[in-house]
């Protein structure tokens, strides 16, 4: 089987005439993984789920798996669901709202009745007490929680989490993460988290995507320096507020440029000068290990603006890190990339 759940190419959507909110040339998410979607309000991360779930139409080509989608949206929804950051539950007991999707799905009464306890567990809240609650009567987490479960009770191929922890409680967001990987790793779930939440996507995550103006940075570039970006002779050039600036080769687009943490080198000295190479001094904010890659990935301060890195285990520079350790981050003019 293809591992990948979507392979996307040249996806463009718009609400209204001109430009459009969605422009993606490359994108494709796995199955079994957790893929993050990142970037600032108004991005276009809410367009792109709904586009992956088939809920508003877009041009360009989707491959879902294995086959075109194109024609066969209606079969599709039925296989992806959707989690919006307000959930939406039905006026009726929790129990009915989880059964709700199951019973148009035709499932008989006792295996029902099982995947509806299971998938209550599955986001910590226990059948016996809540499988009978009416819907007026959960907190913001718990509503969020009985909605997630309405939509793993579905095994669904994709699961389409939208800022699934912006409205909730500490615990309840814990326990939201810990059912969407639990989707991803025992059901093979393709899930993807649009989420301000990185310190836990970082942490999950096979992979990061950085968005900006409806663009996606491809190859895990979540580092994404946007606004302030002028010419300069023959390159292009971002001050940062201290001093310090970032240059690029110049591109089809100067709005803003995208980052790989995997294509930064961290050092703890100066590092000898290097031609079209950009150095950034900063100062660690934390260092997050990285379950997926086993790697890890490094948040570092350069001049008020968040930048990461990712180190490998035996990295040299490792051993000496910590947060509020001086760092050099040097990549290439050519490693940023435009969006
Ligand atoms: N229903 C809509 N009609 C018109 N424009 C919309 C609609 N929904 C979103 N947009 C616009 O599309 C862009 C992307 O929005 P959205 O996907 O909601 O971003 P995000 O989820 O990253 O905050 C924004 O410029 C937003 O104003
Ligand atoms: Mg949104």
């Amino acid at each position: 089987m293809n591992s990948l759940l979507y392979e996307i190419h040249n996806l463009k959507q718009s609400y209204e005439k001109g430009r459009p909110n969605l422009d993606i040339s490359e994108l494709s998410i796995e199955r079994g993984a957790v893929t993050g979607i990142v970037g600032p309000n108004g991005c276009g991360k809410s367009t792109l789920l709904k586009a992956l779930a088939f809920l508003i139409p877009a041009s360009g080509e989707i491959i879902f798996d294995g086959r075109p989608a194109a024609g066969r949206e209606r079969e599709i929804r039925r296989e992806v669901t959707y989690l919006l950051q307000e959930p939406y539950l039905l006026k009726r007991s929790v129990f009915e709202n989880v059964a709700y999707g199951l019973r148009l799905r035709g499932m008989e009464k006792a295996r029902l009745d099982t995947r509806v306890r299971e998938s209550l567990e599955a986001v910590g809240l226990a059948p016996g007490e809540f499988a009978p609650r009416p819907w007026y009567r959960l907190s913001g987490g718990e509503a969020q929680r009985v909605a997630l479960a309405a939509r793993l009770a579905l095994r669904p191929k994709a699961l389409l989490l939208d800022e699934p922890t912006a409205n909730v409680d500490e615990a309840s967001a814990q326990l939201v993460m810990e059912a969407a990987v639990r989707a991803a790793r025992e059901h093979g779930a393709a899930v993807v988290v649009s989420t301000h939440d990185t310190a836990w996507l970082y942490e999950t995550a096979s992979k990061v995507a950085g968005m900006y103006g409806g663009r996606i940075a491809g190859g895990g570039a979540e580092n994404v320096f946007r606004g302030g970006w002028t010419r300069c002779g023959g390159l292009m050039t971002r001050p940062f507020p201290g001093g310090q600036a970032l240059f690029a080769w110049p591109g089809p687009s100067a709005r803003a440029a995208a980052l790989s943490p995997s294509d930064i080198t961290v050092s703890t000295e100066i590092p000898p000068r290097a031609e079209d190479t950009n150095v950034l001094r900063g100062v660690v904010s934390q260092l997050t290990l990285e379950r997926a890659t086993g790697r890890v990935l490094l948040s570092a301060d350069v001049s008020g603006c968040s930048v990461k890195a990712r180190l490998s285990a035996g990295d040299a520079a490792l051993s000496a890190l910590s947060p509020g350790s001086e760092v050099f981050l040097s990549f290439s003019y050519s490693a940023l990339r435009w969006l």
